[in-house]
């Protein structure tokens, strides 16, 4: 085991295994917060979460090539260990792991966890196998760590939906928690991917927010179908400097199947393209 800035790092499963073992035996309860690193403020509001629900906080570092497409970002995803290890501590993380590529997926490597319904359309259809890979990973996080509870953010919220539908389905006993997503104070949310933004996009980037809580506030009040107000809200982002909008949809909360109208609880949806980065970002719809 080695230590970066004061918090202890390991990057076996054996190793991992063995330090939640011995909380174990002291009757501890266990929290993951599973990450990709380049970490910021939303992250370590997970952590924080974390630790409100748990005596000990594993917080995971792993840029899983399964979850990126060949043309996506995998090799220029940010990566500064050191430095996110550091924010971890502080805001209160007991232990990483932080495996090599070649831990997670040894030679002869042939699972794939893949989750119909919930990863169809939105980011399922424009990053095909993406959530395949997630699930995957996440599965292997989640048995390889064996927590009480683990916590992903809201702002990846098809991804949440997924990884619930997985747990539920594969019989995995831990619970699994949503956090709310942290904004910047003009609305975008905080995203490793914001890094990626040059300052003109950056000033053009709190639209989508704009956009997608316009869109709510519409459904909430009746004002409006999703079809209408969803098409509107295309334009606006694309006359704001969005390049190409992948989606912008009114979806069920809990089963992402599309809707017209909030009767239930309903979530806004999008995914769009400024420059280099592609943001997401999804709202609540208020109840009526
Ligand atoms: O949300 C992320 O950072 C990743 O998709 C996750 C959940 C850590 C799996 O690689």
């Amino acid at each position: 085991m080695t230590a970066v800035a004061a918090l202890p790092v390991v990057r076996t499963v054996p190793d991992l295994r063995g330090r939640v073992a011995a909380w174990r035996t002291e009757g501890l309860r266990v929290a993951l917060v599973p990450t990709m690193g380049a970490l910021h403020e939303g992250h370590l509001s997970l952590v924080r979460q974390a630790r409100r629900e748990a005596d000990r906080v594993v917080a995971t570092i792993f840029v899983n090539p399964r979850q990126f497409g060949p043309s996506e970002d995998f090799s220029r995803y940010p990566r500064r260990e050191a430095e996110d290890a550091g924010l971890l501590a502080g805001a209160g993380t007991d232990l990483l792991f932080a495996p090599a590529v070649e831990a997670m997926y040894p030679p002869g490597f042939a699972t794939t966890v893949s989750v119909a319904g919930v990863s169809a359309g939105l980011c399922g259809a424009a990053r095909p196998g993406h959530f395949d890979g997630v699930a995957t990973v996440v599965a292997k996080l989640l048995l390889q760590a064996l927590p009480d509870v683990a916590l992903f953010g809201e702002k990846d919220y098809q991804q949440l939906k997924v990884i619930e539908r997985m747990v539920r389905d594969l019989d995995i006993p831990v619970a699994v928690r949503g956090v709310p997503t942290v904004r910047e104070p003009d609305g975008l949310a905080l995203s490793s991917r914001n890094a990626y933004l040059t300052p003109d996009e950056r000033a053009v980037a709190p639209a989508l927010h704009r956009v997608l809580a316009g869109i709510a506030d519409a459904l909430a009040a009746g004002r409006g179908s999703a079809a209408t107000l969803t098409a509107r809200g295309k334009a606006e982002l694309e006359a704001a400097g969005f390049a190409k909008v992948d989606y912008l949809e009114v979806r069920d909360a809990e089963t992402l199947v599309a809707v017209e109208t909030a009767e239930r609880p309903v979530r806004v949806l999008a995914a769009a393209w400024l420059g280099r980065a592609r943001l997401i970002d999804n709202v609540p719809v208020p109840s009526r």
